[in-house]
C-alpha cells in the first residue's frame, strides 16, 4: 500500500522537470526492499544510478481523477550501504496541452509519492515516506511534455536545493495498484538510409512507422546543440513532410556535454518513421541513431504468412498500427496533436487486435474507466479517459462500451468483464431509448457517421450513409449485446429482448431495405436487421460493382464488408477487394511505401499529393480491421459463443486461387490453432491442428474433430 504523501516543488519552477532525491543509509542486513511509487504526471525513478524497473511512462494512463496507479518494484539488489533514489517527473498525459484535451488540466499540479519498505533481516519494518524532508533540483529538462517533446541539457548537474511541499491535494483515495501492462521498450531500428532531400535537408529513414523515441550515441563538445524534428513520410518530391503533425511541435532538442556520450527522451514518445537533422554540428554516423518502439507489454498471440508478399505488408502494417496505438490505452494515433483513446478506433479495430495479441488486460484497463467516466445519464463521452463533461455522444462510437466487453468475453472467455460492464452497457442502451426523438430507432444523435467514408465532400470527413441509420442499428448491436450477456450472467432482460424486437421492426419499417451506400447496406446485413438478406447482398453486390469492384466504406462499414461477402457467397468478391492494388484499397498505400495502417484511404493520393495536414495520420489502425477477417475466414478461426474463449473452436477456412498458400496461427489458453491451406496439382489441401474439440467446415462440408491435426 501507498500510504504517503504526495509532494511537489515548492516554488514554481515553469515547464523544468523536477528531480526530487531521497538519501538514506542501511546499517544493518536487508532482507528485502521494495519501491512504491506513482506520480500525477509521468515518473523516472532511479536507484544509487540505476533505472529502477523498465515500465517507460509510468503509472501509465488512466482517468487520474478517479484512479491513478502505482507500481511496486523489488529493489533488493541495487540497495548499499549510502543510497540515494532520484525521481524526475513529467507532464506526461496529466498536464499541458494533451491533457487540456481529455481533462480540466489548467490547474493540474504535476505531483509525486513514493515508499520505500525495507525490511531487515531480523524481520523489523522500516518505511521511507515521500514528505517535505525531500528535496528537488531542476532537472536537465527545460521542459518536456508528449505533443511537444523536449530540450534537455546534459551540462547541466541538479542541485538539490528546493523545498518540497506536500501538494495540496494529498487525497489517496484515486491511488490504485497496477491493473494494466505496463509500457516498455521493444524493437530498435538502426537507420535503413541517411538521405539528402532536394530542399538539401539532412533526413534518417528508420524504415519503420512507430511509436517511440530515438536514442542517440555520440561524441560531442560540451554546448553543441542537437535538434532534431519527427516525420511519418516524405512529400511527393523527396522532401521532409511534417505539416500533418498540426500544433505537435514534437522538438527534440538536446544540448551536449563533453565527450561520449548516450541519450534517450524517455518522459515523451513520438510518432515517425523519419527524422530531420536540424541542427547536427558533428560528423553523421548512422550508428549514433537507433529508433525505439515504445508500447505495452502484451503478448503476441496471432500469425499470420502467405504467399502473397503485399499481404504480408498489411498484416506487419496492422501489426505496427497496433503497437503504435497500444501505449496503455488505445488511440487514434501516436503522432499530431490527438492521441486520445477514441472509442470508435477502438472497437473497429478490436477484433483484429484480440488475434494478433492478448489484449484482455489492456482492454478491460481501458473499459474500466469508461464506466467511471460515463455521465449520470448513461452517456459515454467521445475519448477515454475524458473527465470534461460529455461532448459528441456518437454511435458506434459510444457503443464501444458494448462491443469491446462482448470481444473480451468471446476472445478470452472473460467472465468478469461481462458481469463489470452489464450495468454500463445497459445505461448506455438507456441513454439512446431516453435521448432519441423516435421511438425504437436512435434518430436525432450528433454522429460521426460513416468517418471518412469515401464520396465525402472536398473539405468534409462523411459520405451519404445516414447518421439515423448508423445509429439504430448500434442501437440494435449494444442492444443485442446487452441481452446475450444478461442471459449468460443470469439477470432479468426480458424488457431489452422485447426492446430488440422492436428496434428490428422499427429498422424495418424505416428504412425498407432501401439503402444508399455500401455501409448501410453492410450494416443491415452484418447486424442481421434486415429481413431480406438475400435481396440486400445482392443489392450491395451490385453497388460494389457499379462502384468499379471499389471499397467505398469508412471507419463504421470498412470492418465489416468483407465479413458480410463471404458469409453471403460473395468471397470470391471479398477477395477482390482485399487484393486490389489501385487506389482506394488496403494494399493501395503499400505501393506508396506504407509500413503502418493510413488514416484515409487516400492519405497520399496517386499523383503523390497529400489528402490535407489538416487530418492525414500515417499510422491510424482502423482499417486495419481487415485483418480480423484474414484470421476469421481466410483462416477460418472464430470463437465460438457458447464456449468463449477458444474453450471449443470452428475452423472454417475459405481460400482463394490467387493466393498459392496462406498459414494462420492462433496462441490461445487451450493451445495453439492452426490453420492453413495450399494449392497442390489442382487441388486445395487445408491442414489444421486444433489443441481442442472443434467444428470444421471445409468447402461447404461439416466435420467435428477431437483435439489433434487434420489434412483435408
Ligand atoms: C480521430 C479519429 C476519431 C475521430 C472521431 C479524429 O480526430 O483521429 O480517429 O475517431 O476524430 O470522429
Amino acid at each position: 500500500m501507498l500510504d504517503a504523501n504526495w509532494i511537489h516543488c515548492k516554488e514554481n519552477i515553469g515547464d523544468c522537470v523536477p528531480l526530487y532525491k531521497k538519501d538514506f543509509k542501511i546499517t544493518h542486513p536487508i532482507k528485502s526492499a521494495f519501491l512504491y511509487i506513482s506520480a500525477r504526471g509521468v515518473y523516472e525513478a532511479t536507484m544509487n544510478g540505476k533505472r529502477v524497473g523498465d515500465f517507460i511512462l509510468a503509472p501509465g494512463w488512466t482517468s487520474y481523477k478517479h484512479r491513478i496507479q502505482y507500481q511496486k518494484y523489488d529493489i533488493t539488489d541495487s540497495i548499499l550501504a549510502d543510497n540515494s533514489l532520484t525521481v524526475a517527473v513529467a507532464s506526461g498525459w496529466y498536464k499541458g496541452d494533451i491533457a487540456n484535451w481529455w481533462s480540466c488540466a489548467q490547474n493540474h499540479q504535476c505531483a509525486f509519492i513514493a515508499k520505500i519498505e525495507i525490511t531487515y533481516t531480523d524481520g523489523t519494518v522500516s518505511n521511507i515516506y515521500t514528505d517535505t524532508d525531500w528535496k528537488a533540483a531542476l532537472s536537465g529538462y527545460h521542459f518536456c511534455d508528449i505533443y511537444n517533446g523536449f530540450i534537455y541539457d546534459a551540462r547541466l548537474s541538479p542541485e538539490f536545493c528546493l523545498e518540497t511541499v506536500i501538494a495540496e491535494n494529498n487525497s489517496k483515495s484515486e491511488l490504485i495498484e497496477q491493473v494494466g501492462e505496463k509500457i516498455i521498450e521493444q524493437e530498435r531500428f538502426k537507420p535503413t538510409k541517411i538521405i539528402e532531400t532536394p530542399k538539401g535537408e539532412t533526413v534518417i529513414d528508420f524504415g519503420q512507422n512507430l511509436s517511440g523515441y530515438v536514442e542517440i550515441s555520440l561524441t560531442a563538445s560540451s554546448g553543441d546543440i542537437i535538434s532534431l524534428s519527427f516525420a511519418e513520410t516524405l512529400d511527393r518530391n523527396g522532401n521532409f513532410y511534417k505539416e500533418n503533425y498540426r500544433t505537435a511541435k514534437c522538438q527534440y532538442t538536446y544540448i551536449c556535454k563533453d565527450g561520449k556520450q548516450t541519450f534517450k527522451p524517455t518522459l515523451t514518445f513520438y510518432g515517425y518513421r523519419y527524422i530531420r537533422l536540424d541542427e547536427y554540428p558533428i560528423e553523421v554516423n548512422a550508428d549514433d541513431f537507433t529508433s525505439i518502439a515504445v508500447y505495452s507489454e502484451l503478448e503476441r498471440t496471432g500469425y499470420i504468412e502467405t504467399s502473397d508478399c503485399l499481404l504480408n505488408q498489411l498484416f506487419s502494417n496492422t501489426l505496427w498500427g497496433q503497437r503504435s496505438n497500444f501505449l496503455d490505452v488505445p488511440t487514434d494515433c501516436p503522432q499530431r496533436n490527438e492521441r486520445m483513446g477514441w472509442r470508435g478506433d477502438a472497437q473497429v479495430f478490436i477484433r483484429t487486435a484480440s488475434y494478433n495479441y492478448n489484449v484482455n488486460k489492456f482492454f478491460e484497463k481501458w473499459l474500466d474507466d469508461m464506466a467511471l467516466n460515463q455521465s449520470e445519464n448513461g452517456a459515454i463521452p467521445m475519448v477515454v479517459p475524458f473527465e470534461k463533461g460529455c461532448p459528441n455522444i456518437s454511435a458506434a462510437w459510444s457503443d464501444a462500451v458494448a462491443i469491446c466487453t462482448w470481444q473480451l468475453y468471446l476472445s478470452y472467455g472473460n467472465k468478469e468483464i461481462i458481469e463489470k460492464m452489464f450495468l454500463p452497457i445497459k445505461r448506455w442502451v438507456d441513454y439512446i431509448t431516453n435521448t432519441t426523438t423516435k421511438p425504437n430507432l436512435w434518430f436525432g444523435g450528433d454522429h460521426f457517421c460513416d468517418w471518412l467514408e469515401l464520396g465525402a465532400k472536398e473539405g468534409q470527413y462523411t459520405g451519404d450513409t445516414r447518421g439515423d441509420l448508423i445509429g439504430s442499428a448500434f442501437y440494435a448491436k449494444s442492444t443485442e449485446i446487452l441481452c446475450n450477456i444478461g442471459l449468460i450472467i443470469g439477470q432479468d432482460v426480458s424488457n431489452y429482448q422485447s426492446l430488440y424486437k422492436r428496434i428490428i421492426e422499427a429498422f424495418n419499417n424505416e428504412f425498407k431495405d432501401n439503402y444508399k451506400t455500401q455501409t448501410e447496406h453492410v450494416l443491415a446485413l452484418a447486424f442481421d436487421i434486415t429481413k431480406n438478406p438475400n435481396q440486400v447482398i445482392e443489392s450491395l453486390v451490385k453497388l460494389i460493382h457499379d462502384d468499379g469492384d471499389k471499397l467505398q466504406t469508412g471507419f463504421v462499414g470498412t470492418p465489416y464488408m468483407l465479413h458480410v461477402l463471404s458469409r453471403y457467397g460473395y468471397s470470391e468478391l471479398a477477395y477482390t477487394l482485399l487484393l486490389r492494388k489501385d487506389y482506394p484499397s488496403w494494399i493501395y498505400p503499400i505501393t506508396k511505401g506504407a509500413t503502418t495502417i493510413w488514416e484515409h484511404w487516400d492519405g497520399i493520393k496517386p499523383d503523390g499529393e497529400m489528402w490535407s495536414s489538416d487530418m492525414n495520420s500515417f499510422n491510424h489502425y482502423a482499417y486495419g480491421a481487415v485483418i480480423d477477417w484474414v484470421y476469421a475466414v481466410c483462416g477460418g478461426i472464430n470463437p465460438v459463443k457458447a464456449s468463449p474463449g477458444y474453450e471449443k473452436v470452428l475452423i472454417s477456412p475459405i481460400s482463394d486461387s490467387r493466393i498459392d498458400w496462406i498459414k494462420v496461427e492462433l496462441k490461445t489458453k487451450y493451445g495453439v490453432i492452426k490453420s492453413a491451406w495450399s494449392h497442390k496439382k489442382g487441388k486445395t489441401v487445408y491442414e489444421i491442428t486444433t489443441p481442442v474439440k472443434a467444428d470444421v467446415v471445409i468447402e461447404g462440408k461439416y466435420y467435428t474433430v477431437d483435439a489433434g491435426s487434420y489434412t483435408f
